[in-house]
This record gives structure tokens, sequence and C-alpha cells, in this order.
């Protein structure tokens, strides 16, 4: 045959596998406000940058008259490309063709851009879309999913791993971006379950909306499982830009920096801290009055809010913040606000991201609730992961840091490289209020008029302890120092400990309180 020929009928396959599940399936997909697979990728990669493999790979199931049907390339869509000229490595599954299930080829599909991932140290991006496993090749399906997460935890803090949830995610494939760094959702469109409605009907009884069991909202918001909300694919896709932007191919290096660039006007860091240390502020202006051109690029912005986390750049080059928020229950630290900063700090440890602390919150949540839910459990995640974390720390404590808050975020005593402080900083063991109620309970109590003494005595307390300076006077605070010379500082932290290098004790892994 004539290579034009050969070329001719090379293009007539193509264009038949790109027509997915056919055109009434992807008619069924765009009526639900989706795009196909392909579209998806096209839209979310550079430019002509996309380059598919084994589009020609089909299933090999025998079963249930399977060899009768042709599933074009098997469902899922896979290749390599770049964002913003920074590599990928990428996959969609196309629900277009048999829902998107995974079946063997399919698995071996995923399996196969996880290991060119891996071996070229370049991010890896999953988009799920798909009715979990396939129904009719049993065992091999479960099989597909076994071999993903294994090369999940392979990759783990190696390369980032973003997962992206565009249609159902049900059953045991909800595992897979579980166990990756960043997990993206949109309205209407994610669903993400163990179980699904039916089952929970059949087995407990319970009517529940597919929406409110397991939507964008309720993994944003309730359980945490989603890091980014968005309400469009169009909105999700520049959340993923902007992140690829933040962070470093691979462990092996940094993040590529920016040109340096001065913050914006409108966060004067001056007037953020109200004087009156009761009266909150929202900490997300102090980050954006020191970051570059105040881009914070905020992480888990709906989930265990009392935590502020993200990336910002201080003089051009990525760091991760980590900050108590007091607008939202004072900033304290509870079960969920601990597991958010932990795995961030985690995080950007893993890729050779500095990590910059807030610290103001007056320490871990009493009540029932809390310790019985396992603060203790969760609130040591952070002290572990802080004291393991060997990627530059600094530490900037605004107002109050007491009791086990002030151990927990950042402090000198878990290695922090610098620490500085505000003058309205108050280190101590407890709030003033709490701490003379206690220490001068008999004098409170003897005394003719024990609401003037209680306030003579926290004004006592508040004068010997609430500052910085004796935490200053011991080494613990390295500076006091003005709002205004903060981004100063914390661009000379940065800068001058680049070359920064510390060893842990040799060992195979350490035990965090997971
Ligand atoms: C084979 C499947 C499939 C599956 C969907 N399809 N899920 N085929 N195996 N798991 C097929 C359908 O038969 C249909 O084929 C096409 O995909 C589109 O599905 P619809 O049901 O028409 O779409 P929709 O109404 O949008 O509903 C989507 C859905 C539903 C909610 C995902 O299909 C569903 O509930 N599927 C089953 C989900 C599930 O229980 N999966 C197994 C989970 S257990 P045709 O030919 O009609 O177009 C699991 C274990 C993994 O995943 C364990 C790993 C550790």
């Amino acid at each position: 045959m004539p290579l034009d020929k050969k070329i001719r009928e090379l293009q007539e396959k193509r264009e038949k596998i790109l027509l997915g599940g056919g055109e009434k399936a992807i008619e069924k997909q765009k009526a639900m406000g989706k795009r196909t697979a392909r579209e998806r990728i096209l839209t979310l990669l550079d430019k002509g940058s996309f380059n598919e493999y084994d589009l020609f790979v089909e299933h090999t199931a025998r079963d249930f008259d399977m060899q009768t049907k042709s599933l074009p390339s098997d469902g899922v869509v896979i290749g390599t490309g770049t964002i913003y000229d920074a590599p990928v490595a990428i996959y969609a599954q196309d629900f277009t063709v048999a829902g998107g299930s995974l079946g063997l080829m399919h698995s071996r599909k995923i399996t196969k851009i996880m290991d060119h991932a891996l071996k070229m140290r370049i991010p890896l991006i999953g988009i799920n879309d798909s009715g979990g496993a396939r129904i009719q090749e049993g065992v091999d399906s479960l099989a597909g999913y076994g071999e993903i997460f294994f090369r999940n935890t392979l990759s783990s803090g190696v390369i980032p791993q973003l997962s992206v949830i565009l249609g159902p995610c049900a059953g045991g494939a909800v595992y897979s971006p579980a166990l990756t760094d960043f997990v993206f959702v949109v309205e209407n469109i994610s669903k993400m379950f163990i179980t699904g409605p039916e089952v929970i009907k059949t087995v407990l009884g319970e009517e529940i909306s597919m929406e409110d069991l397991g939507g964008a909202w309720v993994h944003s918001e309730t359980t945490g499982n989603a890091h980014f909300y968005a309400e469009s694919e169009d909105q999700c896709f520049e959340q993923i830009k902007k992140l690829i932007s933040f962070i470093p191919w691979s462990n092996e290096n940094k993040a590529r920096p920016f040109e340096p660039a001065e913050p914006l006007k409108d966060f004067n860091i001056d007037d953020i801290v109200p004087d009156d240390a009761r009266l909150p502020y929202d900490v997300r202006d102090v980050i954006k009055a020191v970051v570059d051109s105040s881009d914070f690029f905020e992480i888990h912005k709906n989930w265990a809010r009392n935590m502020v986390i993200g990336f910002g750049r201080i003089d051009g080059n990525t760091v991760g913040f980590v900050a108590n928020q007091p607008i939202e229950m004072a900033g304290v630290l509870d079960v969920d606000s601990s597991d958010k900063a932990a795995r961030f700090i985690r995080y950007c440890d893993a890729f050779n991201i500095p990590i910059i602390t807030f610290v103001d919150l007056p320490g871990y949540l009493p009540g029932v609730d809390q310790e019985h839910a396992g603060v203790i459990r969760h609130g040591a995640k952070v002290l572990y992961a802080y004291s393991e974390a060997t990627v530059p720390k600094i530490t900037v404590i605004i107002r109050k840091a007491y009791g086990g808050g002030y151990i927990a975020m950042g402090s000198r005593h878990l290695r922090a490289d610098f620490v500085f402080a505000w003058p309205g900083a108050e280190i101590a063991v407890m709030g003033p209020e709490g701490a003379a109620n206690i220490i001068f309970r008999r004098e409170i109590a003897a005394a003719d008029d024990p609401d003037k003494m209680r306030k003579q005595k926290v004004e006592e307390y508040k004068a010997k302890f609430s500052n910085p300076y004796v935490a200053a006077s011991r080494g613990y605070v390295d500076s006091v120092i003005e709002p205004s010379e903060t981004r100063k500082l914390l661009i000379h932290a940065v800068s001058v400990s680049d070359n920064k290098s510390v060893f842990l004790p040799k060992k195979k892994h350490g035990i965090p309180p997971f």
C-alpha cells in the first residue's frame, strides 16, 4: 500500500477513536456541563503541547459478551504536555466510554503514565470521571486500582500528584485522590463517595442525595478531602495552572523563581491587627501585606478555617504560609486545623519550600468533643511535622502565643530557624485572665472588691509575662520587630537560608501520629 494511503488509513482510525463513546454519549456528557476527556486536557495544557499515547489500546475482557464490544482507548486518555512550559504527565478518564470504568488495560494505561511521571520527575495530573471498577472485568479491575494506589504511595513526596474530580469517583476509586497531594472539585460535577446513596438506603435505610453525600461543597467544607473548590471546569483549570506555577517539578528541584514584586499598597501591615487583643482580624491580610503582588494562593480555603495555609512568593521565591486565623474560633488549634497544618508542612518540607508561620492563638481547643475526637493524637501531628521539617522555618509571633499553641506553631523549640515577634506579642503559659484567676485565687477571694483585685492581678500578670521580651531575653525569640519590618526580614531570612543543611538521625522512617 502506498504511504499516502497508509497515512489516510491512520487518520481515519484516529478520527474514529477520538469520537470516544460516540456522539450520543458525548451529548449526554455535555448536557451535564462536562467537557470530554480530551477537551479537558487540551483546555488545561499549553496550546499545542499535548501528545497522546496508547490511543489504540483496547480492552481484553471476554466475559459478559465483552469480546463483541469496542471500548475506544479503553476509556482513558494519557499523555504528556506542559503548563506554563512546565512538563506534566496527565491522564483523563473518558466517561463516554463505558462510564470511564476501570478495567485491566485502562489501569495499565494509567500506571504507564504514572511510571513515566515518576521516572521523568514531573508532576502527575489525574482527571477522574468514572463509575469505578469495571464490573465485567472483576478482579482485574481491583488489581488495577491496587497498582495505582501502590504507585501513588511510591511517588508521594517525589513528584507532585494532583487529582481532579470531574464526575463520579466512586467506591475504592476515591483512594487514589486521597493518596495524592491536592484534590480539585467542581460544583455540580464532582461526586465522591465510598458507598453511594442507593447502598446507604438499602443498608441503613437513610435517604440522601448524591450531592449532599459527596458533592463538591461537602468535600470542600465538611470532609476536607478537597483542597480546591471551583464553580466551573474553567475556574478549576485556572486553579491547577496557578498551583503548578508555585510548586517545583519534583523533590529534586526548587520552585521556579518569578520576577520579584512589591505587595499592593491596599494592605498596610500597621493597620491590620487591632490594639485590643480580644478583637479579631483576617490573618490573610497580614500575608497579603508581605507577599509579592499581595498574591496569596490559599489551599483548603473552606475547611478548618481557623487555620490558613497556602503559597505566596517572597522576593520572587515560593514560600508556604501556615497561620492561625483569629476571625474563626480565635484561631485555635483543633482536630481538623491540626491535620490541615501538619499535612501542608510535610508537603512544603518534601518539596523544598520554606515555611513561614504567623502565630496568634489562644492554644488548643478545650472541650469533651475535641478530647473524644482525638485532639491529642491530631494535635501531635503539628509538633511532629514542624520538628521533622528541615526546610527553612521562619516564625512571626503577631499576638497571642499561649501554652501548647506557642510550642506547636513553629517555635524555636521545634527548630525554627528564625523567630520574630511583634511588640504586641503575648507569650505565656496561658491567657492573663485565666492565669490570674489561678495563681492569685486566694488574694482575689479575700479582697474587699474581688473584681477590682482580679483586674489588678490580670494587669500585673500582663505586665510581667504577656509580652515578647521574656522570650526574647532567653533567645527563644530572635528579634522583636516592628510590623512594617516584617517583609524585609522575611526576604532576608529566606535568602540567607538558601543553603540550609541539617540532617535527622538515620532511620527507615518515623512513626508519625497518623
Ligand atoms: C461497568 C459501568 C460502570 C461500572 C457505569 N458503567 N459504571 N460499566 N462498570 N462500574 C456504564 C453503564 O453501564 C453505562 O453503560 C455507562 O457506563 C454510563 O453509566 P450510566 O449509569 O448511564 O451513567 P449515570 O446515570 O450518569 O450514572 C453514573 C454512575 C452509575 C452514578 C457512576 O453508572 C453508577 O452507579 N455506576 C456504578 C458505580 C459503582 O458502584 N461502581 C463500582 C464501585 S466498587 P451504557 O452501555 O449503558 O452506556 C469499586 C471497587 C473498587 O469501584 C475497589 C478498589 C479498591
